[in-house]
């Protein structure tokens, strides 16, 4: 068994497998020349020989313990006929939403468009040995953001476009919640050893709503994943002590902490749960001195607790690769 399903499935807190969130892009010059030469991302995230080996670029430079298989959460509003663009320096914008057209989009139709996807995750795993290949999907929520929002709701989202139209929410939502576990079938049947559900618009709820926008639809998915061997990793990103909450009703196999997390309070806390991440991104761009400092301080708060090291939110593009590499090997000299 590979290092990171013996931490989460066996709670095996010998060893501290690690793997960053978004270890694959646009800090890495190599990635970068390929990006240059391909402007379209979504042909991109569909080009087999190009997926397959971004996928493998970390773990090439770092021998990190997993692969997180190059895609995007926005590849389920593609598929399901939502146009979906990434124009350079403004994030990604999706075009109008014909919710007839996304609820008659036809299961075998998704899977014919996404099969790219699942050939490189196929590809991936010949071409590592004993690496975890995790596969993904956006949560629930944070896919219906983007889909009525049409665009990174950081600086500009109104809830009430969720709650203004409940029919139109409720049954997007179901098709959503329907395409994300055919989504995830298909990625474990390709060879996936762990699903990561990335809720990173969680923090966008008020607590009144936390059940029905994202533990509820969260739960579904989870339980479904509870079919397979595979276990599910959750990141519902943002949403401070309810994290508790969160972890005791949704009861996902490992929970992924943000930055905003004291990680002494999840320790103690998220008790019977392996724990990953944690870390925030910024702290990559400062000093090896306070690098070193940070990174221990989440190995030494973990000890004795299950523990993946990752990050609380993805790589920046301004983080140096060697850093990487030394917080790797920080993680890996760990007695
Ligand atoms: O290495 C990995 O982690 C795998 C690849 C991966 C990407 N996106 C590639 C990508 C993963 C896991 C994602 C998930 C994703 N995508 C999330 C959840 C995680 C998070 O960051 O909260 C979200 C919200 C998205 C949506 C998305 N895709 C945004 C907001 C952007 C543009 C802004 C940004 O952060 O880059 C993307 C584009 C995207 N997805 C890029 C990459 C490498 C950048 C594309 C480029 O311009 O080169």
């Amino acid at each position: 068994m590979n290092k990171l399903s013996d931490c989460i499935i066996n709670k095996n807190s010998s060893m501290i497998p690690v793997w960053f969130m978004r270890q694959a892009g646009r800090y890495l010059p190599e990635f970068r020349e390929i990006r240059k030469n391909n402007q379209n991302f979504i042909n991109l995230c569909l080009n087999t020989k190009l997926v397959t080996e971004i996928t493998i670029q970390p773990i090439n430079r770092f021998d990190l313990d997993a692969a997180i298989i190059f895609s995007d959460i926005l590849m389920i509003p593609y598929g399901l006929g939502q146009l979906v663009e990434f124009k350079k320096g403004e994030g990604p914008t999706l075009g109008i939403l014909n919710l007839d057209r996304i609820i008659d989009n036809e299961p075998k139709e998704f899977v014919k468009k996404m099969k790219p996807v699942y050939e490189s995750i196929g590809a991936v795993k010949k071409k590592t040995k004993d690496k975890s290949i995790i596969g993904f999907v956006g949560a629930p929520w944070t896919l219906l953001v983007y889909m009525l929002n049409k665009k990174s709701p950081k600086n500009d989202f109104d809830l009430n476009i969720i709650l203004k139209d409940k029919s139109l929410t409720n049954k997007l939502l179901k098709k959503i919640e329907d395409t994300i576990c055919l989504h995830i079938d298909k990625q474990i049947e390709a060879g996936a050893d762990v699903i990561q559900i990335f809720d990173s618009w969680a923090g966008l709820l008020p607590k009144n709503h936390l059940e029905k926008y994202c533990y509820s639809p969260t739960l579904n998915i989870v339980n479904h994943i509870k079919k397979t061997k595979v276990p599910a990793i959750c990141f519902p990103r943002g949403i401070g002590k309810n994290y508790l909450d969160f972890s005791e009703t949704v009861k996902p196999h490992c929970i992924s902490i943000d930055y905003e997390i004291d990680p002494k309070w999840a320790k103690k806390n998220l008790k019977e749960i392996p724990i990953q991440g944690g870390l925030d991104p910024q702290i990559l761009l400062k000093d090896r001195e306070n690098i070193k400092k940070e990174v221990e301080n989440y190995l030494n708060i973990f000890s004795g607790h299950p523990y993946i090291f990752n990050l609380g939110h993805g790589v920046l593009p301004e983080t140096k690769p060697e850093t990487i590499e030394y917080v790797t090997n920080i993680v890996r000299n760990k007695k």
